[in-house]
């Protein structure tokens, strides 16, 4: 057996959040509504107006992360409590929230990571012009990002920008607020893929350009797509729903350049984003110093065969466990379907350790960049028993099995800055409300609210173990 070399000493255990699934305080303190507030008022489904209460508790919240060792936080910032009306004047007590989190952190010796944008765009730019439909959102994201950066240049090393990108592609009309008139035209959506590769390059330059000594990079959403079968035209199905999929972005980041297989499947189609002069040489500019990126479960693609129509992956999936079905298709290029080699989550998404070795060796081949995880993790219903104890052991072996696949792909030379499980707390799933947990800290509340009482589940003792022996002990 291969004696896998240990973590390297300065590797960041931590966890994660973003600012609309835990803070709460939707409209207090000057904060205005972003579009995930009004996306999540649902009937029957817990909403972003009380989330975990993080905005009243974060000190509480910051103690629990000291206790479980932790030396990373990666978080977000909400950009509608930095500036409600997304351009203008900075709101003080929102920025006054994000300077307290932060010292709290850097007292507490945990190094702060924070995101700039997690689906949540400001409502009132949704109002006025779409929000990332419009060119203009690139204006106002920069002026807030140089605000935010120039403001926490002192105290924070490592920046991310854009959450998943290529999630708010594929799944548009649930990370943003679309108007009914665009919802036939799937352009739309490569257009605002646009707008925010033109963010997330003004970002990375303002990094460069304020902090000394900053690292930026966006924090993609990534998986494997292995082919169904071993025929040769599901194998190139597979290689263009890879480009598709991720280096469409990822060529973005790193090259300076949308891939070309993918870009001219979208001029055939009439999806191509218009492009104006400078905007290419700006995303050689804005050149990534690394990428993160999420990483929960993997892909099947096959030859799209004889499918002439688009078809799109739903969010609330009901499909049963190892079942082939296919979940998105494009037409001539490919079809994604379900690994029916994987187990699955309680909500039907693979289980498979596997593949984040694979993605993680896959991107550090391609483009020799520092690799940070941000998200992965495990959604369950968890349930807590009579003494007030979670026993997620479920969550446990899927942590396990993915950070000893992180220690394998680190053994044969893959740099990993840091590993940034989701999530510290339960807290506000983008698609299951309060049903769905992922937390080291049970969070006591339901779709309704609740106590929101903090409460250590077996995975938190278990991770602050794994953290105490710097990997050794798993
Ligand atoms: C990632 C997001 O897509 O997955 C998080 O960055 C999200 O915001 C997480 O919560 C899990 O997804 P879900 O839908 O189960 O909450």
């Amino acid at each position: 057996a291969i004696n896998y070399r240990p973590f390297p000493k300065d590797f960041m255990w931590g966890a994660s959040t973003s600012a609309y699934q835990v803070e709460g305080a939707a409209e207090e303190d000057g904060k205005a509504l972003s579009q995930q507030d009004v996306i999540n008022r649902r009937p029957g489904v817990a909403d972003a107006s009380l989330a975990s209460d993080h905005y009243h508790r974060f000190k509480e919240d910051v103690a629990l992360m000291k206790e479980l060792g932790m030396t990373s936080y990666r978080f977000s910032i909400s950009w509608s409590r930095v500036f409600p009306q997304g351009s203008g004047e900075p709101n003080p007590k929102g920025v006054q929230f994000y300077h307290d989190l932060i010292d709290e952190l850097l007292a507490n010796g945990i190094t702060p990571i924070p995101t700039l944008y997690h689906y949540d765009m400001p409502l009132a730019l949704v109002e006025k012009y779409d929000g990332w439909i419009s060119r203009e959102s690139v204006k106002d994201f920069a002026h807030y990002a140089r605000f935010i950066i120039n403001e926490f240049k002192d105290k924070v090393k490592y920046w991310t920008t854009i959450n998943e990108q290529s999630i708010i592609v594929q799944f548009w009309t649930q990370k943003c607020l679309i108007p009914e008139k665009y919802l036939d035209d799937p352009q739309i959506r490569y257009q605002i893929n646009h707008h925010l590769n033109l963010a997330h390059a003004t970002a990375c330059k303002l990094v460069h350009e304020l902090v000394p000594g900053g690292m930026v990079g966006a924090a993609i959403n990534t998986a494997p797509i292995y082919a169904l079968t071993s025929k040769p035209e599901d194998a190139l199905g597979m290689l263009n729903a890879v480009d598709f999929r991720t280096l469409f972005y990822l060529d973005v980041y790193f090259k300076g350049e949308y891939s070309k297989a993918s870009m001219i499947y979208l001029e055939e189609h009439n999806m191509a984003p218009v492009i104006e002069e400078g905007d290419l040489d700006l995303f050689k500019e804005g050149y990534s110093d690394f990428l993160a990126f999420n990483y929960y479960s993997s892909d099947c693609a096959r030859s799209a065969g004889n499918a002439t129509e688009r078809t799109e992956q739903g969010v609330n999936w009901t499909g049963k466990k190892g079942e082939i079905e296919s979940y998105e298709t494009e037409p001539d290029f490919f079809q994604i379907v379900r690994n029916p080699a994987c187990d699955t989550t309680d909500w039907d998404w693979a289980i498979d350790p596997v593949g984040l070795e694979f993605i993680l060796r896959d991107i550090y081949a391609r483009y020799g960049k520092p690799l940070m995880i941000t998200e992965n993790g495990m959604g369950a219903y968890d349930a807590l028993t009579d003494d007030k104890k979670v026993h997620d052991s479920y969550r446990i072996d899927y942590l396990r099995a993915h950070i000893q696949a992180i220690q394998r792909a680190m053994h044969y030379g893959v740099e990993v800055l840091a590993y940034n499980p989701w999530s510290f707390m339960d807290l506000l799933s983008t698609s299951n409300g309060y049903k769905k947990r992922y937390g080291f800290v049970y969070v006591d509340r339901d779709e309704e609210g609740g106590s929101c009482e903090r409460i250590k589940k077996d995975s938190y003792y278990w991770y602050q173990k794994v953290i105490a022996t710097n990997g050794a002990d798993l």
